[in-house]
């Protein structure tokens, strides 16, 4: 069964790139057969993908941002190989509401970065409040995360975004850390998970932490019981 994670947030810069080409590196890298669909008209993702090495683990992409050739459907063109299990949509900073119907459509789980300053925080809070009304109609299965981005544990800026974060009941399911990893990884077309295990192992730790939340059971379950209330969750 495929699972469609959606990253997502209005604020600029958070880091809905390096989430989604990092995820599909991680699963492609782990055996998944994976499509990363990038929805920002600024290709940052495909051009991500047009980097990627030859002799790593292959991502299906679609440049979901622009209209399908002549000829060809929108379904035609969003369609994924057969056999895909992880389809993973990064989105930019602005989105029409027929876009995020769009894009909310069937998800699984949607993850919204979120970077320890005040601004993002408060923008993000409004956001996550416009966005749960959206998933209600939309995705009313899917689970939403916010993951803490380039976090710096001794610092301010962090102690006051947890903070911010338990005030609203939002805690996140992962704190990735502010490294150099994701920038050598986002110019070289791989994510920190096809780099070497002894340069990234914190980041990695960071992750799992993510990827625990994502493939949890019995929130995401692929079969669900008939008549049983499906779970649903801010994390
Ligand atoms: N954990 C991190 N550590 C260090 N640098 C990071 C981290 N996460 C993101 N960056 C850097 O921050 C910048 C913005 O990240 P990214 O492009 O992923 O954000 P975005 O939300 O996709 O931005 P946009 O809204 O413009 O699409 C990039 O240069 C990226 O390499
Ligand atoms: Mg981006």
């Amino acid at each position: 069964m495929i699972r469609k994670i959606v990253v997502i947030n209005s604020k600029g810069g958070c880091g809905k790139t390096t989430l989604s080409t990092n995820l599909a590196s991680y699963y492609a890298s782990h055996g998944y057969p994976t499509a990363l669909f990038d929805y920002d008209p600024q290709d940052s993702a495909a051009r991500w993908l047009a980097q990627r090495p030859e002799h790593l683990a292959g991502i299906y992409g679609v440049a979901a941002a622009h209209s399908p050739e002549e000829n060809i459907t929108r379904s035609f063109q969003l369609r994924v190989p057969p056999g895909t299990q992880r389809l993973i949509l990064d989105t930019p900073a602005s989105l029409k509401r027929m876009e995020l119907i769009e894009i909310l459509r069937d998800a699984w789980a949607i993850i919204v970065p979120i970077l320890p300053s005040t601004i993002d925080s408060c923008v993000t809070s409004d956001f996550i409040m416009q966005l749960d009304k959206e998933v209600r109609l939309h995705a009313p299965d899917a689970s939403l995360a916010i993951v803490a981005n380039r976090v710096r544990r001794n610092t301010r800026a962090f102690q006051t975004l947890m903070k911010f974060l338990e005030e609203k009941d939002l805690s996140p399911v992962a704190c990735l850390r502010d490294s150099q990893n994701y920038v050598h990884a986002s110019a070289d077309g791989i994510g920190i998970h096809d780099m070497k295990a002894t340069l990234t192992r914190v980041d990695r730790e960071h992750w799992q932490d993510l990827i625990d939340w994502l493939e949890a059971e019995p929130l995401h379950s692929d079969v669900d019981p008939p008549d049983t209330e499906k779970q649903r969750s801010i994390a």
